[in-house]
């Protein structure tokens, strides 16, 4: 799968925004592989805030423009999206005991389709076991303080959402 002088890892997720716990396993998952790339999945069952652009804008901003982070879209089977990347593993944060279960599913499956692909797993850091992209969205819309939680470019953009006029979102009375 991937060449053996160079290991590149796939994070995938929807990123709706990302929050400082991903920032926090993109970046522990760079000391590991030379290239991660953040597949931003076009999730049917998830109806995003934010558009693919401003996700994939937020991503590069929050790690610096780290040449070794690439941001990509995705849809289809993620050990698919692997393979056409050379990617020959998945990076996931395991946050409280609730994930475990899912993500031993995910895992499993994922290697039942691809034996090449295997998952890393990295223990999601203790200020950010308890966060969510939609627990942020839920604070930032009735007006709570969500700094700290997110990259400062993420909180000023759920700032702005939430603060436009009705009708500049685009809502119905
Ligand atoms: N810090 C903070 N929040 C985190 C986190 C961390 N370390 N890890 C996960 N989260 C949050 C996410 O923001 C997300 O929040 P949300 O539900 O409010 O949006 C939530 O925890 C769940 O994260 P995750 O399990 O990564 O879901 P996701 O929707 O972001 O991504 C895919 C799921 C895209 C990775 C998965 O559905 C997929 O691979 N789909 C492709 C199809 C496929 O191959 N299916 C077969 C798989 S076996």
């Amino acid at each position: 799968m991937a060449s053996p002088d160079r290991k590149i890892a796939v994070y995938p997720g929807t990123f709706d925004p990302i929050t400082n716990g991903h920032v926090d396993i993109l970046e522990r998952s760079l000391a590991l592989f030379d290239q991660v790339v953040v597949a931003i999945a076009t999730n049917p069952r998830k109806q995003p805030l934010f558009t693919l652009e401003e996700r994939s804008e937020f991503i590069a901003d929050a790690v610096g423009r780290d040449p070794r982070v690439v941001c990509d879209a995705f849809d289809g089977l993620l050990v698919e999206y692997c393979h056409a990347r050379k990617a020959g593993f998945i990076v996931r944060g395991l946050r409280a005991i609730a994930d475990f279960e899912y993500e031993f599913q995910f895992a499993h499956m994922n290697r039942r389709l691809n034996s090449r692909v295997d998952t890393v797993f990295f223990m999601t850091d203790e200020r950010h076991h308890y966060v969510s992209s939609s627990l942020i969205k839920e604070v930032a819309s009735l007006g709570g303080d969500i700094g700290g939680l997110v990259p400062p470019a993420v909180a000023r953009a759920l700032l702005a959402k939430y603060s436009a006029p009705a009708e500049a979102k685009g809502d119905p009375k």
